[in-house]
C-alpha cells in the first residue's frame, strides 16, 4: 500500500510496457503517481490498471519515443499535467537487428535511444524543481573495454557525429553483429546526456543505470527467433552469472536510484547499485558535451509542432 506522504510526488517512465520499464514502473507505483509513456495506449492502459490494483495511481500519455516532434509534444503534455514531479525514467530503447528510420528519416535505433530521450528531457528541464531526479538507462556495451561486451560480439560506441549516426554511419573496425555498433553508439548517448546535462544543469540530478544483461526481457526480439527465445529459458539460470540480472532485480536498483532523494548527480550505476565508470571515450567532458551539443544541432533542424 502506498504511504500517505506519495501521494505529492510523480515520476515520469518511458518504456513502461515490457521488461525492465515494466517492473519499475510497479514498484513507482509505490512511490507516488505513475505517468506512463509509451507507444501503444492498450499496453499503457494494462499497466495503469494494475498499478491501480494495488493501491497506486497512474497517468497514461502515448509517445513513440522516436518521432521528435510527438517526444516534444508528449512532455509538453505533462508538464501541462502540473503533476509535482520527483524523477524522470529515461527507460525506452530498443536493439534492432534490421535497418529502420523514424518520422524524421534518422536511424531508428539512435532516433529511439538517444535523440528521443535527450528531445523529451531538454522540453521537461526548464519545468522541473530543483532537486529532480533525471535517470537515463545507459548500457556498458558502449565501453569498447568491457570484456563481456567484447566477448558477446560489441566493439564500442562507434560515435563518429551525431549526424553520421542519424544516417547509420559508424567508426570503421565495428562489430560483425548486424545493429551491435548502432546500439552501443546510441547507448552511449544516454552517458554523455547524464554527464553533460549533469555539467549544464546542477541544480537538477542526472544518473545513469546500467541494468545488467537481462535475457528475461524483450530486448533482443528483432534477434533470430531461436536465439531470442533460448535467452528467456535461460534467464533464470543466467541471473546468477556476473553482470546478469532480471527485470525485477533490475527494477529495484533502478527505483532506488531514482527516489534517491541525495545530491548525487553525474554518477552511473551498475547492476547492483554501485558506482561504476564508463568508457574512457565518454568520461572525458570535451567528448560527452560535443556528442550532445552535436545531437541538439540536429534535434534543432526539427521544426517544433505549433
Ligand atoms: N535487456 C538488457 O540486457 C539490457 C541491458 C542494458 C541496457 N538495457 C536497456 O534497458 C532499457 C529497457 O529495455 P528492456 O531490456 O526492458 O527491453 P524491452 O523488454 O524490449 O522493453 C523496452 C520498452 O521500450 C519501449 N519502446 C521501444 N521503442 C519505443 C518507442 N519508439 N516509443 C516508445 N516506447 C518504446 C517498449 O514498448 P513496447 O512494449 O510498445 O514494445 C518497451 O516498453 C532499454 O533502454 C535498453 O537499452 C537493457
Amino acid at each position: 500500500m502506498p504511504a500517505t506522504n506519495t501521494q505529492k510526488k510523480a515520476w515520469v517512465i518511458t518504456g513502461p510496457t515490457s521488461g525492465i520499464g515494466y517492473r519499475t514502473a510497479l514498484a513507482l507505483g509505490d512511490h507516488g503517481t505513475v505517468v506512463l509513456v509509451g507507444r501503444n495506449q492498450d499496453k499503457l492502459t494494462g499497466v495503469k490498471k494494475e498499478i491501480e490494483a494495488r493501491g497506486g495511481s497512474a497517468i497514461t500519455v502515448v509517445a513513440d519515443m522516436s518521432d521528435i516532434v510527438r517526444v516534444r509534444a508528449a512532455a509538453a503534455e505533462i508538464i501541462g499535467l502540473g503533476l509535482p514531479i520527483s524523477g524522470v525514467l529515461n527507460n525506452a530503447g530498443i536493439l534492432p537487428a534490421k535497418p529502420g528510420k523514424n518520422k524524421q528519416g534518422w536511424e531508428l535505433g539512435f532516433a529511439t535511444n538517444h535523440l528521443g530521450p535527450l528531445a523529451f528531457t531538454d522540453v521537461l528541464v526548464p519545468s522541473l524543481a530543483d532537486g529532480t531526479n533525471i535517470v537515463f538507462i545507459a548500457s556498458a556495451v558502449e565501453d569498447p573495454e568491457r570484456k563481456i561486451a567484447v566477448q558477446a560480439g560489441f566493439r564500442g560506441s562507434r560515435y563518429i557525429s551525431a549526424e553520421a549516426a542519424a544516417r547509420g554511419e559508424y567508426l570503421a573496425g565495428g562489430s560483425a553483429h548486424a545493429g551491435a555498433d548502432g546500439y552501443a553508439t546510441s547507448k552511449q548517448g544516454a552517458l554523455a546526456s547524464v554527464f553533460s546535462l549533469a555539467r549544464e544543469f546542477p541544480r537538477l540530478r542526472f544518473r545513469a543505470v546500467e541494468p545488467g544483461v537481462n535475457p528475461g526481457s524483450n530486448l533482443a526480439r528483432d534477434m533470430p527467433r531461436p536465439l531470442y527465445l533460448m535467452g528467456k529459458a535461460l534467464a533464470p539460470v543466467m541471473a546468477f552469472m556476473p553482470y546478469y540480472s532480471t527485470p525485477r532485480r533490475a527494477a529495484k536498483v533502478i527505483t532506488t536510484v531514482l527516489t534517491d532523494p541525495s545530491d548525487a548527480t553525474g554518477i552511473y550505476y551498475d547492476e547492483k547499485g554501485n558506482p561504476m565508470q564508463a568508457s574512457k571515450q565518454v568520461s572525458d567532458p570535451a567528448y560527452a558535451d560535443r556528442y550532445i551539443a552535436e545531437s541538439r544541432d540536429l534535434l534543432a533542424t526539427v521544426p517544433t509542432a505549433s
